[in-house]
């Protein structure tokens, strides 16, 4: 029993740590949304509607036995060549992270890019977190003793409950 206060207190620090870190979720971008990944569809149109940051992953479904997928660059993309391609994809349910803050250029490698199999899009860096963006210094420095305030007004209360304040 003598060792339960440290134990509550190593818990409240980690489960304040772990709120304290804001999750960034990785968006996958489905290629087309329910239409996936065929020819005759404008995929300018698809992209243009979506904004893709670094970590994100664009998704290709499709037919594995018709269709497939390269990475080329710019004049891959102009030109519907894989010549020089940097990546290739055949599973019919590939994902592909975007890693880097450039300009991506997917195409169909079997004929399909003059139909319309190909899409590029451009990948921006991660966005400054909200609370960054949205307060000035002196607020975030007086949100964040708000913040340990409370939490050492709730670890004194735990402390007090399991003993320590007999001392
Ligand atoms: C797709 O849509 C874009 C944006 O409206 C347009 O500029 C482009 O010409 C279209 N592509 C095809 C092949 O129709
Ligand atoms: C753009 O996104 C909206 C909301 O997700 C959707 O309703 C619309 O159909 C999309 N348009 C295109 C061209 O993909
Ligand atoms: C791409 O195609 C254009 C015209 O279709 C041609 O002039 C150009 O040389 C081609 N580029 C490459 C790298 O093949
Ligand atoms: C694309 O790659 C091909 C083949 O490696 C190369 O000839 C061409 O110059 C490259 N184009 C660009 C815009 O980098
Ligand atoms: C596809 O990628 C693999 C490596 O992942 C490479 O060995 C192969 O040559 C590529 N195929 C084509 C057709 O570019």
């Amino acid at each position: 029993m003598s060792s339960s206060p440290s134990l509550i207190f190593a818990l409240l620090v980690l489960i304040s740590a772990v709120a304290t870190v804001s999750p960034v979720a990785a968006t996958d971008h489905i290629v087309g949304a329910n239409r996936g990944w065929n020819p005759g569809i404008n995929y300018t149109l698809w992209a243009n509607n979506h904004t893709f940051y670094v970590g994100d992953l664009i998704s290709f479904r499709y037919q594995k036995t018709q269709y497939n997928v390269f990475e080329v660059n710019q004049t891959g993309y102009d030109n519907c060549t894989t010549e020089g391609a940097v990546g290739n994809w055949s599973s019919g349910k590939d994902f592909v992270p975007l890693n880097k803050a450039k300009r991506y250029y997917f195409i169909c490698g079997n004929g399909q890019c003059f139909n319309g199999m190909k899409v590029s899009v451009l990948v921006h860096p991660l966005p400054p977190p909200p609370t960054a963006a949205k307060h000035s210094k002196l607020d975030s420095a007086a949100h964040i003793v708000s913040h340990w305030g409370l939490w050492s007004l709730m670890v004194s209360y735990a402390l007090i409950w399991f003993g320590f304040g007999s001392f």
